[in-house]
């Protein structure tokens, strides 16, 4: 909504001053629509790690990083994640508000129609050698789908799109499940439709041809827990990706897989895995005694080390999904016997002193999602390597629902950036004898 207010910019090098029209949405910060700053000063403006920049506009996800406030939709994520389940939360995403008992059933089922992948699919894992780290399979694997759904490529379909979303959705478990399958040299399991999704997902993983898989509750409703809290974060830099691929008219496959790819570094989605791989590193050399050791190595501004599961560009607070997945790491734990796990021990013990340390204090760098999820997936028996596909699992409904939302914009142009040139200008080219 325009305000009555607007923003001038004005210079000091005789370029005359600018008008912007301010925007405000319905909660958050009001935007300056800088949009003809280029046509009627010449210049762009600078903002490389989008500090300052809203790349677009969007209903779906809306974060308080100063209140540690997380809304899908508009709903608090501690309401959702008490209250509903995945495809629950996934209708919330794509549709705009919560089902009924009908839209419910009628959603699930469509998801559930879907779940198997062509048989076809099996090939693309076979060129992949079985020591490959799952994100590349999976990168390959969803980009390989735009291959084999021609029906629904039509991105100005809004019907091909929905079908596309569904597909999605209902394959990304079994992807993963074959992921990992293929990783352990075991069979592929087919997905069994009379399951939950986390169920059918937890079954995929983990059972045989060989024996019945008796899904546990507790653990299956762990891992529906980490898909909600997972499911969509507003525009960080998978989501991000997924808009700008999306952006050029590539099919909604090829950019998701783009998505995958960016949430697999250890800045991003990669941070479970990476989290746990520091707890390992401390444990290894002595566990909680040489909490005070890493800590100091993670402030000293000479070294590269960070407290992995610490910070985020938006929550200078507590990060809500870590509350969250919190409570679910104990009751897990607590199902499985593992209280007195090592990794969950050692956790506790740098959660509290990075909590009362000043130099993370005054930074208001807190634990992140990523800090307890990476242990509740270990205890879970997923294996390390895994945590970022069920992250991409997850997001995979994010992603979705912010791509149809820019696509569903009559006024959704190309993204393409500017830059601020500092490389050589125009130069000729010596023949090779005299350079
Ligand atoms: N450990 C130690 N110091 C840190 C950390 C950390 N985890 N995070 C930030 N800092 C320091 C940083 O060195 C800087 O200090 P100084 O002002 O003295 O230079 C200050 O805090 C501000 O950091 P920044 O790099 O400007 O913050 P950012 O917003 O660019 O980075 C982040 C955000 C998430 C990349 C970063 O906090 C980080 O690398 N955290 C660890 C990785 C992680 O857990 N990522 C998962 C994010 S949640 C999942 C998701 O949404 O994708």
């Amino acid at each position: 909504m325009t305000t009555p207010h607007k923003a001038t910019m004005s210079f000091s090098d005789g370029t005359p001053s600018v008008d912007f029209p301010i925007y405000k949405g319905t909660v958050g910060p009001d935007v300056v629509d800088i949009r003809k700053l280029y046509g009627a000063s010449g210049k762009f403006t600078f903002d490389p790690g989008f500090l300052s920049t809203a790349a677009c506009e969007s209903k779906i996800t809306y974060i308080d990083g100063d209140k540690g406030e997380l809304l899908y939709r508009g709903y608090p994520i501690e309401q959702i994640a008490v209250n509903c389940d995945y495809l629950e939360t996934c209708y919330l995403l794509l549709n705009g508000d919560m089902p009924n008992p009908a839209q419910k059933k009628d959603f699930e089922n469509r998801v559930i129609h879907h779940t198997m992948v062509h048989e076809q699919m099996t090939r693309f894992f076979q060129g992949f050698r079985r020591d490959a780290h799952p994100m590349a399979v999976l990168v390959g694997c969803v980009g390989a789908l735009s291959a084999f759904y021609h029906d629904s490529l039509d991105i100005q379909n809004p019907e091909h799109r929905f079908v596309s979303a569904i597909r999605l959705v209902a394959k990304m478990p079994t992807l993963v499940a074959m992921a990992y399958k293929y990783s352990s040299g075991q069979p592929f399991m087919y997905p069994r439709n009379d399951l939950s999704y986390s169920a059918n997902f937890m079954r995929m993983m983990f059972g045989t041809p060989c024996e019945d898989y008796k899904p546990n509750d507790v653990l299956v409703r762990a891992l529906d827990r980490i898909l909600i809290l997972h499911a969509d974060h507003e525009q960080n830099a998978s989501t991000s990706t997924v808009r700008l691929a999306g952006s050029s008219g590539a099919n909604p496959f090829a950019c998701i897989a783009a998505g995958i790819a960016t949430l697999w570094g250890p800045a991003h989605g990669g941070a479970n895995e990476a989290c746990l791989q520091m707890l390992d590193g401390i444990q290894a050399q002595g566990g909680v005694a040489k909490i005070g050791e890493f800590v100091a190595q993670v402030k000293d501004k000479n070294s590269t080390v960070k407290l992995m599961g610490f910070g985020h560009r938006v929550y200078k607070n507590y990060d809500p999904r870590a509350k969250l997945m919190r409570e679910t790491c104990y009751e897990v734990l607590g199902e499985l016997g593992l209280e007195n796990d090592p990794s969950f021990a050692l956790a506790m013990a740098l959660e509290k002193i990075a909590l009362e340390d000043d130099y993370f204090v005054s930074r208001k760098l807190y634990p992140n999602v990523d800090f307890y999820s990476g242990i509740v997936q270990k205890a879970l028996g997923i294996p390390t390597s895994m945590f970022t596909c069920i992250f991409a699992m997850a997001r995979t409904v994010g992603w979705i629902a912010q791509w149809n939302e820019m696509i569903s914009d009559p006024d959704q142009k190309i993204g393409r950036p500017r830059q601020l040139f500092t490389g050589a200008t125009a130069r000729d080219v010596k023949p090779i004898g005299n350079r």
